[in-house]
């Protein structure tokens, strides 16, 4: 099927230059859009080109979350209202995706509000990358799709003709992903048992399987204050592991993790561009690996009504 070209791509502030290379990988421009702030701060959404009986697509991250999220829903009003057809919210990394239940009394479940929050303001799609939670799909009613940087990160390791590999996973919820990876690698894979007794904070990492002599690659959703990795690169040493590499969707790095992780006795931390990383130059342990081409070709198949699951078979 051939794809039309009555659709559009605009973006808010987040991540401009990922969403210029998604637009360029599908061989169009980005659309024309003011997102800026009046005198008193509250954002000032102005779409300067027809959407009338259009599909669009918004690009999006977080972090900064607040204010990166109020842009959103605010440019999916002024869509909603300006008589689109559809409208895709895309956010490569979907911001309070970690708060997706109550672990004890009196929390939010903020992963299901900014869901009723996108689909209140207008979205009748949403895309994602490696939601930290597959189920946060099931926050939404209406079609999700959440792709996978995992083929990608595939690819990386393929090239660098590694052998005697381990897949790790920082945690049992990581299982899946780990999974996923290591079928691709033909590897096998080790668990960490990680126990929190407050956010951000790890009381204990205990790792089953063995790790000696191996190259063994820690695959994540995302990297916060990369305490999971530190502690993870430090037992997998101990247990004899040849060298270790991080490779993580979203490179959130909070605070001076990053320069933490570049000293630390890890290989290379590997991150896509989901989000914008501030401050990545002189980190020769990072690398940065573009998601544009899985964006651009998922809306590519949205628009031509093609199977986007056939992406990561
Ligand atoms: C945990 O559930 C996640 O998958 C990550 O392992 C974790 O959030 C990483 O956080 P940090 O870098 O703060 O250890």
């Amino acid at each position: 099927m051939t794809m039309d070209n009555d659709f559009k791509v605009f973006a808010g502030n987040s991540n401009i230059e990922l969403a210029k290379k998604v637009c360029d990988y599908i061989g169009i421009k980005l659309g024309d859009i003011e997102v800026g702030r009046f005198e008193d701060g509250e954002i000032k959404v102005i779409i300067n080109e027809n959407v009338r009986g259009k599909n669009v697509y918004v690009i999006q991250s977080t972090p900064p979350p607040s204010d990166n999220y109020l842009e959103l829903f605010i440019i999916l009003d002024a869509l909603k209202r300006a008589s689109t057809e559809a409208i895709s919210a895309i956010t490569p990394y979907y911001g309070y995706g970690r708060q997706d239940r109550k672990t004890r009394g009196r929390e939010p479940i903020s992963a299901k509000l900014m869901a009723n929050l996108i689909v209140a303001s207008g979205a009748t799609r949403f895309i994602a990358i490696d939601l930290h939670a597959g189920q946060i799909q099931g926050f939404f009613d209406i079609p999700s799709d959440n792709l996978s940087a995992i083929p990608l990160f595939a690819d990386y390791f393929i090239n660098k003709n590694l052998s005697d590999i381990v897949v790790v996973s920082p945690d049992v919820g990581g299982v899946t992903r780990a999974n996923s990876l290591a079928s691709r690698l033909h590897a096998p894979i080790v668990i960490f048992a990680k126990r929190r007794e407050k956010p951000d904070e790890i009381a204990r990492m205990d790792l089953v399987g063995d790790v000696k002599g191996k190259n063994a690659i820690i695959i994540d959703d995302g990297i916060y204050t990369g305490g999971t990795l530190i502690n993870a690169t430090k037992i997998l040493l101990d247990k004899g592991a040849k060298k270790v590499y991080a490779a993580a969707t979203h490179g959130i790095f909070c605070n001076d993790s990053l320069k933490k992780l570049n000293d630390s006795p890890l290989e290379e931390i590997i991150v896509t561009d989901t989000l914008k990383i501030k401050n990545s130059e002189g980190y020769e342990k990072l690398k940065i690996i573009s998601v544009a081409p899985l964006i651009g070709e998922a809306i590519k198949r949205v628009q031509t009504h093609s199977s986007i699951s056939e992406l990561f078979k």
